[in-house]
């Protein structure tokens, strides 16, 4: 074993090889995402609806059309929640961020799951289908409690994704914004070992329940430098007031210190592979929507930011624009995103149940050695003297 003074730091881990997956590759080189072998392009370019990612990565093919139609069925059946968490999401003072009310609510749903404590896979596996049901049910609902709208329940002559944009605005939507939200939550599905991921992980990996793995990752996933990102490109978008403003605006961002939100990622150096297809679906909703001036100025940001810095924008810079445009409130934006990984994080859980040893890292000591322990009596008088 190395003395302490030889060992390394990686900081923020970078560069550890943490976990073992067959889920998802992100080859940062090439600036490719692969899902179960998959290229993310072929899958776009195919509108894969959200019900047949959820079973490519929970089940690791993709589904016939009968099996397609099964697991829809299964899931639209899964969607209800227990009153008893509504009633705790009404109970939270309206000021309580989204992703706080979910973390806490999805901790809640532990305690009303008819698999309860049985953490073997086979009940891991119902809980995990289960969670992808019902967190988009309670985010809907929570937009629904919020704007003092009644909560719907869902349809079950609808897709799932048609289900979620639902649940939130009252009426069955266009085909064209079905397919921006199946793109939308496709593209943040799964992402190797990410921050949230990890996180589910290293709790997984204690053998605690799937309600606490994902807990964890939605903690995780609500911090600014992860799925937090999205809500602040949003309100930076909004402080632009003209397109002409966005070379200075940017500039006095980057003279100050600050990060520029949406841009940069631990793993792709280059293009990051969502946002070419993020970008594409921003452009053609807000031409939909008769208003290209958020995309365009996104757009000009994008530019500038890689001529200054040579950083370009990750999943979070044009998921803004998309989400702004599908009607979602800014301050939903990264509870959405957590709609969309949570399929991601199910599939992680139940690898890591799978082939499961501790995850437990080491740290390298850098504080003070052999200090002298005074009595209390001691250090008190020694205070007064001093
Ligand atoms: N704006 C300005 N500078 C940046 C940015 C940014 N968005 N991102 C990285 N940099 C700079 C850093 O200042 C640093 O420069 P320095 O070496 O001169 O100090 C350099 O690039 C490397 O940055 P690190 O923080 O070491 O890179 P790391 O891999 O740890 O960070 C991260 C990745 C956290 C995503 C970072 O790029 C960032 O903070 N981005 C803004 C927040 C964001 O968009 N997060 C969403 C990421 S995608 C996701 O999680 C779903």
């Amino acid at each position: 074993m190395k003395s302490v003074k030889e060992q390394t730091v990686s900081r923020g881990l970078e560069g550890v090889v943490a976990a073992e997956t067959d889920i998802s590759f992100v080859d940062g080189a090439n600036s490719q995402l692969y899902y179960k072998g998959y290229n993310i392009h072929d899958i776009a370019e195919h509108n894969a609806s959200f019900s047949e990612i959820i079973y490519l990565l929970l089940y690791s093919e993709f589904p016939t059309n009968n099996e397609l139609r099964a697991f829809r069925r299964r899931i639209i059946s899964e969607m209800r929640v227990p009153t008893q968490v509504i009633t705790m999401m009404e109970l939270l003072p309206p000021s309580t961020p989204p992703m706080t009310v979910l973390r806490s609510a999805v901790s809640t749903l532990a305690s009303f799951d008819p698999d309860g404590d049985d953490n073997s896979l086979e009940a891991s596996e119902h809980k995990g289908v289960r969670l992808i049901a019902q967190i988009p049910t309670l985010v809907m609902s929570l937009y629904r409690i919020r704007n003092n709208l009644n909560i719907l329940s869902p349809d079950p002559t609808l897709t799932v994704t048609s289900n979620i944009l639902y649940m939130l605005h009252g009426k069955v939507p266009d085909e064209r914004y079905i397919n921006a939200m199946d793109l939308l939550l496709m593209l943040h599905a799964d992402h190797g070992l990410n921050a949230s991921t990890f996180a589910a992980r290293v709790t997984a990996s204690t053998r605690s329940d799937i309600h606490s793995a994902v807990t964890s990752a939605i903690g995780t996933l609500k911090g600014p430098l992860h799925g937090g990102a999205n809500e602040r490109v949003m309100s930076m978008l909004k402080d632009i007031i003209d397109i002409s403003e966005v070379e200075e605006y940017i500039d006095s961002l980057l003279a100050q210190g600050q990060r520029v939100m949406g841009f940069g990622h631990r793993v792709y150096k280059k293009e990051d592979p969502r946002a070419r297809h993020l970008r594409r679906m921003s452009e053609e909703l807000c031409t939909l929507r008769g208003n290209k001036k958020l995309f365009d100025i996104s757009h000009r940001i994008e530019n500038i930011v890689l001529k200054k810095k040579g950083i370009y924008p990750n999943v979070d810079f044009y998921s803004a624009t998309v989400q702004h445009a599908l009607g979602i409130p800014d301050d939903f934006f990264t509870a959405i995103f957590a709609i969309a990984r949570t399929p991601g994080w199910v599939a992680h859980i139940l690898e890591q149940y799978r082939d499961n040893r501790l995850i437990r890292p080491t740290s390298k000591y850098i504080g003070l050695y052999n200090r002298e322990y005074i009595p209390v009596e001691k250090r008190m008088k020694e205070q007064e003297g001093a």
